[in-house]
């Protein structure tokens, strides 16, 4: 029976930090270096509109001391107005972070600007990005249906806001940040749950707590930013499909090193440690504000069911939810979510995709307007099952764990979308295996 173990040093860099370190050294005076920057495509997708809107960067793959080869990026930049307008329409591809984020920046250049993306991208809402940036006096235009393309006129006047999220989004808040940096006074963004905190942290920006228990990011408008250096720790979210596999197949022990461990994003690590699994921190350590450390993951016999109903931990998981639903329903047959219409906006329509593919492998599911049960699971016949990506990483992933925990054989379809996030994914699962 095969077990998975050993060390993992590579996993991919974290993708929400690393769009966020390249656009705020797209923004900072002189020249900022991100060491281990992620090669994922989404985050290749963010250096490339930058260099269209005419950023000055280079990126290199650079050998360290102990023989690891790891991407650094150099950006410069003469401060918050250095863009210039783009020649053609930018190009995100499947990144909902790269136009939702940048959107922000291109609000307060003064100049027209287009950002566009893959089929999937082009349906994903957009409204939540042009409310605000309206409220700010920037001009946007969507299509009729509140989808891409955003086209933007920018302005130098763009007025400070005092933002309520009306959903629970970091890229919403993040682009309403990093639009406030160019306006001209002190904005407010108010969140009602706690979604990740990285725009925070990396910008030194302060948070209130307001006497209601929501929190308000204060975002000082027009101060000039100087560049420092970023350094992007392993991507937790993609630690989600490798702790997966651990917890799942019997025998296994895995370490991952080097994590970003910000509590506003090891939510799912909490749940699965609260439904019996083994999974311990260790050489926790803080780095530029972000507590990196190491994940130890051991098989743990039986977990409990998930069952996911409270709204601030949907907030907190969004990400894992699909992995979650897979691990749950292949360690125990069950699971259960609720409050989760927003994963229906994601790369795909999660909870469809989860319950078709999940139903492939034999599963009763019952499906809900903002969520899903599984309930159980019948034989399916021998041979490979046939599973649909839909064209997002995190359903390929969520399967192709399944396949390995269940050995059996999955015919995947677009399994290339994987490299969105996690380029070396199978490399990673193959070096595991013992
Ligand atoms: C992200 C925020 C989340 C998440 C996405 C990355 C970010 O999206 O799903 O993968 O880096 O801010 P929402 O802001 O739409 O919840």
């Amino acid at each position: 029976m095969t077990v998975y173990k050993g060390e993992v040093f590579n996993l991919p860099p974290d993708k929400s930090i690393s769009h966020r370190a390249a656009l705020i050294g797209a923004l900072a005076e002189g020249t900022t270096e991100i060491t281990n920057f992620s090669g994922g495509f989404d985050n290749q997708s963010t250096l490339g509109v930058l260099q269209a809107c005419g950023i000055r960067l280079s990126q290199d793959i650079v050998q360290g001391a102990d023989g690891r080869r790891t991407r650094h990026v150099v950006l410069r930049s003469r401060g918050l107005w250095s863009f210039s307008a783009p020649d053609a329409p930018l190009m995100c591809n499947n990144s909902g972070s790269t136009m939702r984020m940048v959107a922000g920046i291109l609000a307060g250049q003064p100049f027209d600007s287009t950002l566009v993306g893959d089929s999937s991208l082009m349906k994903r809402p957009m409204k939540r990005v042009a409310d605000p940036l309206l409220l700010m006096g920037a001009g946007v235009a969507l299509s009729p249906a509140g989808t891409a393309p955003v086209c933007i006129s920018g302005t130098r006047d763009l007025k400070p806001v005092t933002y309520e999220l009306p959903v629970p989004s970091a890229q919403v808040k993040s682009l309403v940040a990093l639009a406030a940096l160019h306006a001209d006074g002190e904005s407010r963004v108010i969140e009602t749950l706690p979604s990740r905190n990285h725009t925070e942290l990396m910008l030194d920006l302060k948070t209130e707590k307001l006497p209601d228990g929501r929190s308000a990011v204060i975002i000082p408008g027009r101060k000039s930013l100087a560049a420092r250096p970023f350094h992007v720790p392993g991507d937790p979210s993609a630690a989600c499909f490798i702790i997966s596999l651990g917890l799942l197949v019997p025998g296994s022990e895995i370490l991952l090193r080097d994590v970003c461990l910000n509590p506003t994003r090891t939510g799912y690590i909490d749940l699965l440690t609260g439904a019996g699994a083994d999974i311990r921190f260790e050489n926790s350590r803080v780095i530029g504000g972000e507590t990196i450390g190491d994940i130890l993951v051991r098989y743990s016999g039986s977990i409990e069911p998930l069952r996911i109903d409270d709204p601030s931990i949907v907030a907190n998981t969004i990400d894992e939810i699909p992995m979650l639903a897979v691990l749950s329903a292949c360690a125990t047959a069950e699971f259960e979510l609720h409050h989760a219409a927003e994963l229906r906006t994601k790369e795909s329509d999660r909870i469809s995709a989860v319950v078709s593919n999940l139903e492939r492998l034999g599963f009763l599911c019952e499906e809900f307007p903002d969520g899903f049960a599984v309930k159980g699971r019948q034989q399916v016949p021998a041979g490979a099952v046939a599973i649909e990506s839909y064209d997002d990483h995190r359903i390929a992933m969520s399967f192709a764990i399944a396949g390995k925990a269940m050995d059996r054989e999955l015919d995947l379809s677009d399994r290339e979308v994987i490299g969105v996030s996690f380029p070396n994914f199978f490399d990673i699962i193959d070096m595991l295996r013992q």
